[in-house]
């Protein structure tokens, strides 16, 4: 049967995620007007919300009792998220997310910067008052490592030879590290470390899942449907997982166009690009490593006591993983 979001991931914790929305909302004001409007710009346009639910969720998995402070906690990883985003448009001169113009299309690439930084500190001035030094060690540890990979991708861009491993390497900090900020903070704040590990593992894998999908969507899907422009990634020569796949199932004309894409950039070969995606197997390669990342992750959950908020963090990465099916 089909999983539902509302009634199948959202429901347990359904209460704690409307209490979580007001400290969002609460967190991103600022005496400075133009701080807020940008920040609620982005707030405002919704999103997924995957991570703070994922934290609620992982928090209540393995037993939390003080829900506001989760709710707290999953708010900050959302701030966190946001800021990501702000600062990732810009680097990735992007100008649709979430339906929107993004903030650095709206105002420009300083205020977007700048910002962003203030998400970020903001965050971790949240952070602050819920006291635990060994969640605020874990954070800022891992707020380094999702920085790093950002960096990285931006060392790869335009570079062929990129490799699977590099492109993991990559992934785990841009996109798992924060998923598993979320998961693993739960625990620790619940004082619950015996299920930190379990939790890390499984938003590890699912947030590789996450962003393999992501990459795939890029060459597949559309405006309309993700909130944000396709073909975004070719156009700044990224070696996402579909072309280091085609480039290594194509040979002559095919693997050239591939290579000249991802060393120019740009998207005067997008339907050429697509279209050897689509034909060379490289999108089934990325179907199954984005299922096999899938499998790892529901595997760690086995760790946690039965519950129906381990069920749906299991729901989660099986709906996450039919967005390509
Ligand atoms: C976007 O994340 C960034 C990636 C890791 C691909 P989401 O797809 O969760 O973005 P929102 O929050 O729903 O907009
Ligand atoms: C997402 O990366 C941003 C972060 C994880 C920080 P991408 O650049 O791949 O994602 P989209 O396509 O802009 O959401
Ligand atoms: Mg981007
Ligand atoms: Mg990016």
């Amino acid at each position: 049967m089909a999983i539902d979001f509302k009634q199948d991931i959202l429901a347990p914790v359904a209460a704690d995620f409307a209490a979580m929305d007001k400290f969002i909302n609460e967190g991103i004001s600022s005496k400075v007007a133009l701080v807020m409007s940008v920040s609620k710009h982005v707030v405002e346009a919704g999103g997924k919300r995957m991570r703070p639910i994922m934290c609620l969720l992982a928090a209540q998995a393995c037993g939390e009792t003080d829900l506001t402070r989760t709710q707290r906690l999953a708010a900050v990883i959302e701030m966190l998220h946001t800021a990501t985003l702000v600062h990732d448009d810009v680097v990735d001169e992007s100008n649709l997310r979430r339906g929107r113009p993004t903030a650095n299309a709206t105002w420009n690439n300083q205020t977007a910067v700048l910002v962003g930084d203030f998400l970020i500190a903001r965050s971790f001035d949240l952070l602050v008052d819920l006291n635990n030094m060994t969640l605020l060690k874990d954070f800022s540890t891992g707020t380094c490592e999702i920085a790093e990979g950002e960096v990285l991708q931006l060392q790869a861009q335009h570079q062929p030879d990129t490799t699977e491993e590099t492109y993991l390497n990559i992934i785990h900090g841009k996109t798992s590290r924060l998923f598993q900020l979320a998961t693993e903070g739960a625990a620790i704040l619940a004082g619950k470390s015996e299920y930190r590990q379990a939790l890390k593992t499984y938003a590890g894998h699912f947030g590789n899942a996450f962003q393999i999908i992501d990459d795939i969507l890029d060459y597949t899907s559309d405006a309309e449907t993700l909130g944000k422009n396709i073909g975004d990634d070719l156009m700044e020569g990224k070696p996402t997982l579909p072309l280091i796949s085609a480039l290594k199932n194509t040979a002559g004309e095919d693997h050239a166009v591939i290579r000249r894409s991802i060393a120019t950039g740009g998207t005067a070969d997008l339907e050429r690009v697509i279209s050897i995606v689509q034909t060379s197997g490289a999108l089934d390669y990325c179907s199954q490593r984005a299922t096999e990342e899938t499998d790892a992750a529901l595997a760690a959950l086995q760790a946690l006591p039965d519950s129906e908020y381990r069920q749906a963090l299991s729901n989660l990465a099986k709906l996450a993983l039919h967005r390509i099916q």
